[in-house]
């Protein structure tokens, strides 16, 4: 009978000496001694690899030790003895290995060196075997974890909007459009507008910039609910934490107000941190040692710290009052760029910040219209080195005013007639928010760009693998 094999990381973990078992992964390195020989094999479980003793006495040892180099794939059967080497416990005596798939040490892109992240994303089909984007996809799979735990705890529905839409959520104009148009056709006539209505949906559809307006609907017949999908926005702006194609997590919550809305929001990112250094420990050690040195102290802060709240325009009088010119000139009515928001969060404060209230002229059609005529019940949470990580508002649930918004925005009313229906019938306040999945992600491993912490990330110009 075919012995099952375990994974590495469960090895590390609680292996027994004597116990016997059966591996699978990929070589990381070779060593080859007078009289046997060392490789270390990791298969994605964990940061650690399991070292692996041959001995002479395997059968094929000779030709076995050519094949097995830096990235070849192998399994191996034998028992697990205490390690005599520093810095592990345990150690495998291989008695059979198979080499599934050999690998060329000349051409390997991957040595054993440091290479840079720029390198890395020319490879992006093997870099995942790195220890740091290996570490960066476990904490990923943590925090996704971490947020479906949060909100299924508290009754929310996942709810799944549709990634194709007709609608422009946060019209700004962002948007990728989804046609099956014969463009080559178009292309050699000389028309000037082109005749959506001819086209697949037979109207203008886009990949959805967010699933907000949709998760409003699902939230005015289920109370609380989240969805947790990706997002596209055709931004031109090549910076260290924009994508064109990344991950959102939208809750949606009935009768509730931007106060309530506040305190989810941080209850949420808490509870994250803190699923996470319970879960992957030993990656969180990793990113502080090798990648940013307050990794740790950030989580701690954010657990165990209030999160500091205020509204636009006392962050506009904070930064007037800052001893530092900055790129973007601050006046009340501007929209606060990433210079300003680290300088609150990392400078001022020293930790995440809600702000909230900001001036009606720079937020999404659907937010409330506070009082003051002036402002809308807007936030956004700015965290330390990343700036703005999430943004929600309370929604405009009061059919007149919204009407009045839309119109003065110049939206076409009639595409939103649903989105008013829900203002005819059975309206209720409501709020919720969006975070942005690598955002956290980045925020979390402390990873300086926001390439690193997504697969296969989209940006301008570059869409392989
Ligand atoms: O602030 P945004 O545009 O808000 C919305 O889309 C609302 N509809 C959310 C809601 O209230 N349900 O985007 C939300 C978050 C931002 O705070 C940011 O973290 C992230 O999404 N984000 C991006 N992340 C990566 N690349 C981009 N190009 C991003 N644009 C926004
Ligand atoms: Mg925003």
């Amino acid at each position: 009978m075919e012995m099952e094999s375990l994974r590495i990381g469960e090895i590390l973990r609680t292996g027994q000496p004597d116990e016997s078992v059966k591996i699978q992964g990929w070589v990381r390195t070779k060593r080859e001694l007078k009289d046997f020989a060392f490789m270390e094999v990791n298969d994605g479980s964990s940061m650690g690899n399991l070292q692996v003793i041959l001995g002479k006495e395997l059968p094929n040892y000779v030709e076995i030790l050519k094949k097995i180099n830096t990235g070849a794939s192998v399994a191996v059967a034998g028992v697990l003895v205490p390690s005599r080497g520093v810095g592990q416990r345990i150690e495998l005596k291989a008695n059979t290995v198979t080499v599934y798939g050999e690998s060329n040490p000349e051409t390997y892109p991957l040595q054993k060196k440091r290479h840079s992240f720029e390198f890395l994303r020319t490879i992006g089909h093997l870099r995942s075997r790195t220890n740091t984007i290996g570490a960066v996809m476990r904490v990923r799979n943590a925090c996704a974890t971490a947020i479906h735990t949060f909100f299924q705890e508290r009754g929310f529905l996942w709810v799944h909007t549709p990634i194709i839409t007709a609608s422009d959520c946060e019209g700004a104009g962002e948007l990728f459009t989804v046609t099956n148009l014969d463009l080559n056709k178009i292309a050699q006539k000389e028309t000037k507008e082109i005749d959506y209505s001819q086209d697949f949906f037979g109207r203008h559809a886009y990949l959805t910039v967010s699933g907000q307006l949709e998760a409003e609907v699902m939230a005015l017949a289920l109370e609380k609910v989240y969805t947790f999908g990706p997002t596209f926005r055709a931004e031109n702006s090549n910076t260290s934490r924009h994508l064109a194609e990344f991950w959102m997590v939208e809750p949606e919550m009935a009768f509730c107000d931007l106060d309530g809305d506040q305190d989810l929001a941080e209850e949420f990112l808490k509870y994250i941190f803190k699923y996470v250094l319970e879960h992957c420990p030993e990656d969180m050690e990793f990113f502080n040692q090798r990648i940013d040195n307050s990794v740790l102290a950030t989580a701690d802060n954010i657990i165990n710290n209030q999160f500091e709240r205020i509204s636009y325009t006392k962050a506009i009088a904070l930064l007037e009052k800052a001893d530092r010119q900055f790129e973007f000139p601050v006046e009340w009515g501007i929209d606060l760029q990433s210079e300003h928001e680290r300088y609150l969060a990392e400078e001022l404060f020293k930790k995440p910040l809600i702000v909230t209230n900001y001036p009606v002229g720079i937020k999404a059609f659907y937010m409330r219209l506070n009082e003051d005529g002036k402002t809308v019940a807007a936030m956004d949470v700015l965290a330390p080195k990343i700036g703005e990580i999430i943004g929600g508002s309370q929604r405009e649930e009061r059919l007149e005013v919204l009407e009045r918004r839309i119109k003065e925005l110049g939206i076409p009313a009639e595409e939103l007639w649903w989105y008013l229906d829900l203002r005819r019938y059975g309206t209720v306040p409501h709020a919720g928010f969006g975070l942005g999945f690598e955002r956290l992600v980045q925020f979390m491993t402390g990873m300086g760009n926001i390439r690193d912490v997504i697969p296969f990330p989209r940006t301008p110009l570059s869409a392989e693998f």
